[in-house]
């Protein structure tokens, strides 16, 4: 399909147990704090999923899916590699967060964890509404030098220190629909 993928990290079937285990966690973590609520996992407006987008949009899409969990979804929008850039160059927040988060559960999801800007940026303006519990996830946790430090609940897999696309990520705005998490071959890239 993509003649430019130099290799494959993680098959649709790996990424698909994993994606099912990391459902379970969550769930477990969720029935532990809803119960100190005395709430259930079906009570209503207790639990706000927070996709990263548009990365986070085929993870969160497979992970929902696997939670029997009343829940909601509230988007929002970082940038911090812009066009055919490899390396961030800062996280900016391209939409509003939602302004419904006290008192909520909240489960913030990114495709990836790099140099960790976008997930404390966002994790920084969560926290000021007070929720009851914020959790972050990643698919992917880049084993990078990080002077930004991010802790994950939630990671599917590590990796090396190499610009990965597909499931959700991209370059330059495609790959996006890959099924595989793979790495490209920065040869076949039309320079620009
Ligand atoms: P951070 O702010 O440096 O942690 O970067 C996180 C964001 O950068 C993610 O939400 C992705 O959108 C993007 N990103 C980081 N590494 C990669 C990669 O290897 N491929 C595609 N996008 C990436
Ligand atoms: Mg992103």
């Amino acid at each position: 399909m993509f003649p430019e993928i130099e290799r494959t990290l993680f098959t649709k079937h790996q990424i698909a147990t994993r994606v099912q285990e990391l459902a379970q966690e969550i769930v477990r973590d969720l029935e532990t704090d809803l119960a100190k609520d005395d709430h259930s996992l079906q009570d209503e407006n207790r639990v706000i999923i927070i996709p990263i987008m548009t990365g986070a949009m085929i993870f969160v899409a497979d992970l929902i899916r696997e939670l029997p969990v009343k829940l909601s979804l509230g988007l929002t929008s970082v940038r911090s590699y812009p066009g055919a850039s490899i390396s961030s160059k800062g996280a900016h927040l391209e939409s509003d967060l939602p302004d419904n988060l006290t008192g909520k559960h909240i489960i913030v999801l990114d495709d990836i964890l790099d140099s960790g800007q976008t997930l404390a940026l966002v994790k920084a303006i969560i926290l000021k509404q007070k929720p009851a519990s914020l959790r972050l996830g990643v698919m992917l946790d880049k084993q990078t030098p990080r002077t930004i430090d991010v802790k994950c609940d939630y990671v599917g897999f590590q990796i090396p220190d190499e610009f990965v696309v597909g499931y959700g990520l991209d370059y330059d705005g495609y790959y996006r629909n890959h099924p595989e998490i793979v790495i490209l071959n920065q040869a076949a890239i039309p320079k620009r």
